[in-house]
This record gives C-alpha cells, structure tokens and sequence, in this order.
C-alpha cells in the first residue's frame, strides 16, 4: 500500500506482527500503544517523505486536493487548522487561497521540514508539534476558534481517533466543517490485493484488472510502506467506515459531503500493471468525508 501508486504489500512489513486484532465485535477502534511508535517513525522517515513527496504527487493532485477544494471550501480570511500536516503541503496550499492556517504534525522533524519548505509567499501559517489526540489543543487555542479542519491522508496513520473528533467539537465553531481524506478502507488496505486476471474468451484475450478484499469488518493495526523504498514501515490503523464515522456522529457532527477518488482511464500508466492508475479507474483508492460541527 503507498500513496505513490505502487502499491508495497511486502508483508514483510516490519516485525512479524503486522496484523493485530482488536476484537471481534469491530467496535474497538484506538492502538494507544502504538502512539509512539508512530511518532518515532515519522520522525525517522521524515527526510525521506519529504524528499519524494514534495509539494505533491499523483494521490495529491488527482485524488486529494480536487476534492478538498470542492468539499473545504476555503475563503479568504478564514482560520483553518490543518491536522497532521506532514512536511505542509496542504497548509501551504490553504496559504495560498488566503487561509489563515495552523498546522500542526506530532513528529517534530515532519514540522522542520514543513517551516524549512514555507515563505511568505505561501501566506499566513504558522506550524507546532502537537498531538491531535491531546486535549490541551484546546487550552492553546480556545472553544470556537476556527472556521474549518482538514486532514489530508493521517487518519490511518493515527493510533486513535476518538480524542480527536473530541478536540475538534470544540475548536470548530458552530457550523465549522471537517474535511478528511483516506486510503478507502475497502479498497486500500492490508486485506485487499490487486489483481490482474488473463482468460481468453471466445478466442480473445480478456485482461480484467480487480481488487479482492479478505477482510474490512475488523479494526486493524498492520505495517506497511507509504512510499516504496521508504526507510521503515510504519503501522497503520485500519478501521471501517462506520466505526470511523460514528465517532465523528457521537462527537457531534453530521456527514454533509463525501468523495469516492479514482484515477481517470487516462492517467498515464504506473510503473506497474498493478499500481494504482489508469487500469483501477474502476477502483477508489481514495475517501474523501466532509463532516459539519452542529
Ligand atoms: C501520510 S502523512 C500525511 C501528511 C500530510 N497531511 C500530507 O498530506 O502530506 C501522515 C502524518 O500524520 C502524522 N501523525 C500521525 N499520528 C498523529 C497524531 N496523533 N497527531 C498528529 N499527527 C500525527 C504523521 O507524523 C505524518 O506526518
């Protein structure tokens, strides 16, 4: 699974535990033990996302940001808090439409890079490191205090969910919106493996490019490599849509808006048949949801 279209499913991933249930009734959704792991991570690759990554790949101009621009809204002036933000390739694209932007990552080298990135020229944004799942988000900031939240591709990689969806109840003013896009659970994750079938029929040769899903029901933390080559694996937290849905329902939010992204037939051909691309136009590799404060 990547984000670079190549799809890495070496199960090598990592330690030999890549897969650990949380419980057969799937309502178990947090891995706190793996916070800081996540952290230290992030923190070790943070040199090489940042070097491949850059100001955006493929996933980020084809199927991220088309539909966060449409489902985020951004008007000049507002205040947009930009949660997990990487080396802050997001928070300079808010910038850039006028946003007045926090961003903030809980791995420092992750913010060192996104500050070194950053000029005046990319607006109004200031970085922090900070947990999303921490509460004293709020104390530093104030109830109330922004008008809309983006999430750009770090659900999964969060080893809970629940404090945050918490947090941002109360950041968000009434009526502030909450875009977060994913790997689609369905199709983008541990259980699910591309395909690619041959069959003659009739005489002629048939090629049929799929997906088969072995598993969703159940969260999941897995390791994995977000960018081929990328130096360590690092766990992601699978969990499926309702259970990731009714925690920002019980937080108080309601689901107006949602974007299901595949790449175009035309897209031009990964470097494998297998890669996410033009033969999955099909397939959504990518969930875009947009919840609104009540
Ligand atoms: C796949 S990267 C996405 C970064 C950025 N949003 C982008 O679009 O490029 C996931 C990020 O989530 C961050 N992260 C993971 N858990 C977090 C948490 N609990 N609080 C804040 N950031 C977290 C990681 O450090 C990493 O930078």
């Amino acid at each position: 699974m990547t984000h670079a279209g190549e799809r890495s499913k070496e199960p090598a991933l990592s330690d030999g535990s890549e897969r650990v249930a949380s419980g057969p009734t799937g309502e178990e959704i947090a891995f706190p033990e793996f916070s800081q792991e996540v952290k230290q991570v992030w923190n070790h690759n943070s040199s090489y996302w940042d070097g491949y990554m850059g100001e955006g790949n493929d996933f980020v101009e084809v199927l991220c940001w088309p539909a966060i621009q449409k489902l985020l809204n951004v008007q000049p002036g507002q205040s947009v808090l930009d949660i997990a933000c990487g080396n802050g390739l997001t928070s300079r694209r808010l910038g850039r439409l006028g946003a007045r932007v926090v961003a903030f990552d809980v791995a420092e080298e992750m913010v060192r890079f996104a500050q070194k990135r950053t000029t005046s020229s990319d607006g109004d944004i200031s970085y922090l490191v900070h947990d999303a799942n921490d509460a004293r988000l709020i104390g530093l900031f104030g109830e109330a205090s922004f008008d809309s939240a983006l999430s750009n591709m770090a659900l999964f990689d969060m080893a809970e969910i629940e404090p945050l969806f918490r947090n941002l109840a109360r950041l968000l003013k009434p009526g502030g919106i909450f875009v977060f896009s994913m790997m689609h659970p369905c199709f983008n994750q541990a259980h699910s493996v591309p395909y690619c079938e041959r069959a003659e029929i009739e005489g002629e040769e048939v090629t049929t490019f799929g997906v088969r899903v072995s598993g969703y029901m159940t969260p999941t933390m897995f390791k994995g490599r977000a960018l081929a080559g990328q130096p360590l694996p690092q766990p992601y937290f699978h969990r499926p849509i309702h259970s990731i849905l009714n925690v920002g329902l019980r937080a108080g939010f309601v689901l107006n808006g949602i974007e299901e992204r595949a790449f175009p037939p035309t897209h031009p051909p990964g470097r494998r048949e297998v890669s996410w691309g033009p033969n999955f136009s099909e397939i959504p590799p990518v969930i875009v949801f947009r919840l609104q404060r009540l």
